[in-house]
């Protein structure tokens, strides 16, 4: 990003800038499209970088030299101090279950003790365990629950997240997850996009005709949901013994007829066809894909749809199975990552821990990872001509790692490497304060 960028100086009048300076690098993909192949990994580096944001959004990445000649010595605008630390474009984490009540630690240690994710849900637990405790707590219980998840997000660089409903699986029960969503939204800083995932799973009470409820999540939820403007997306569990591809198709093509644009669960377990059903629909993204095939790669690369890879439940289910990310980007496949955030197969709010597990376990380079995070989670939501990169015109959410340069976002492992997050030119989280009480003996 050699050059001056950006409108000149001295726009004035009141505008609101922040400056962030003093850094040792500033990292970021570069575009409004995801990158795959070879461009998976093309992330462009700039030494003692600074960024300058106006009104919200970026107006000039550059060297501080660059800045100096372009927009003169700004000696009114406010400093972010950089620390000689990595800026970075803000995470974005394209696949959440946010909004749920609970937890299922009794289960994690059942896995711990050698039962599987399957037999568990098989058994009752599972999803169908956090639909009972999201039906029965109330509106304040989920949003404290929520937003508690949020903070820990912003904490660790996210500053958009895709979230799903899929714990109510009843009219009312989706529809307060989403107004949940909507809800916490105004109260944080992070950006959510809802999806409606009322095809998590088939609830109790429809189990003996799971027809009717496909009829009831067709005629009625989804037709509600649209109607009120409470999701962007619709996205269906297609597994073995969830969704068949054939009732994913129906909910799917019905989420499409009312504007909301189809993403898929695919392939986690085993190999149902999903990816090639995410590719026939033209689905945002097809995630998970530990079970993909070949002719699911192919066709996921003929239609150019994102693979969004959860590493995080291949290590939290202690699978031992890791989606072919390699595999997927040769294929020129656009891979992006996210968390799944939730509280079965994910436990985790942190995309750098994903990052690290990226690296280890996918084999991805940390340029790769990096893009995977930010421009091509972008793109799954529709969003990359606005964020996922630092670039004049962009929004300016920017996290500032602890680290002199990109790398260190991944070898620095098991450690939270964000110090500042930075959303719409304003500096919303800052890390790393001790107690006013401690006292330096
Ligand atoms: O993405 N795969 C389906 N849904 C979640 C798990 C949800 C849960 O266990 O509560 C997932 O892994
Ligand atoms: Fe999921």
């Amino acid at each position: 990003m050699s050059g001056a960028r950006g409108p000149a100086a001295g726009a004035g009048g009141g505008a609101r800038e922040l400056l962030i300076e003093n850094l040792a690098e500033v990292a970021t993909p570069r575009g409004s499209a995801s990158l795959a192949g070879a461009a998976q990994g093309r992330v462009e580096r700039i030494a003692d970088g600074e960024i300058l944001c106006r009104d919200g959004r970026i107006v000039f990445v550059g060297t501080a030299a660059e800045r100096r000649a372009c927009h003169g010595a700004l000696p009114d605008t406010p400093r972010l101090d950089g620390r000689r630390g990595t800026a970075v474009p803000g995470f974005v984490d394209a696949h959440t279950h946010l909004p749920w009540s609970g937890s299922r630690e009794m289960e994690f240690a059942q896995r711990l003790a050698g039962r599987s994710y399957q037999e568990i849900a098989a058994a009752g637990g599972g999803i169908l365990s956090t639909v009972r405790s999201t039906r029965s707590a109330d509106r304040e219980a989920i949003l404290a629950e929520t937003l508690k998840r949020l903070g820990w997000m912003l904490a660790c660089g996210t500053t958009t997240a895709e979230a799903k409903s899929g714990y109510g699986l009843s009219l009312a029960d989706e529809l307060k997850q989403l107004e949940t969503i909507a809800v916490a939204a105004r109260q944080q800083p992070v950006e959510l996009v809802p999806t409606l995932l009322a095809a998590h799973e088939v609830p109790p009470e429809h189990r003996a005709d799971r027809g009717r409820y496909l009829d009831l999540i067709c005629e009625e939820i989804v037709p509600e949901v649209a109607a009120r403007g409470l999701a962007r997306y619709c996205d269906v569990f297609c597994e073995a013994g969830v969704f068949s591809v054939d009732e994913s198709r129906r909910v799917l093509a019905c989420g499409a007829a009312h504007g909301l644009a189809p993403r898929l669960h695919a392939d986690e377990f085993a190999d149902s066809g999903g990816a090639e059903l995410a590719a026939e629909l033209g689905a945002r993204s097809a995630d998970h894909l530990m079970a993909v095939s070949e002719r699911g790669i192919a066709a996921l690369a003929a239609k150019g749809i994102t693979a969004l890879l959860l590493p995080g439940t291949s290590f939290f289910l202690r699978k031992h199975v890791w989606a072919p990310a390699r595999r997927l980007i040769d294929a020129g496949v656009p891979v992006a990552l996210a968390t799944d955030c939730n509280p079965g197969s994910s436990h985790t709010e942190s995309l750098p821990t994903i990052a690290q597990l990226a690296v280890i376990e996918l084999g991805l380079s940390v340029e790769e990872a990096l893009v995977g995070l930010t421009l091509n989670a972008a793109a799954t939501l529709d969003l990359a001509p606005e964020i996922g990169s630092l670039e004049p015109g962009k929004r300016a959410d920017v996290v500032v790692l602890d680290a002199p340069n990109l790398f260190h976002l991944a070898y620095h492992y098991g450690v939270n490497p964000v110090r500042s997050v930075v959303k719409g030119g304003r500096e919303v989280y800052r890390a790393g304060n001790l107690a006013p009480s401690f006292e330096p003996t």
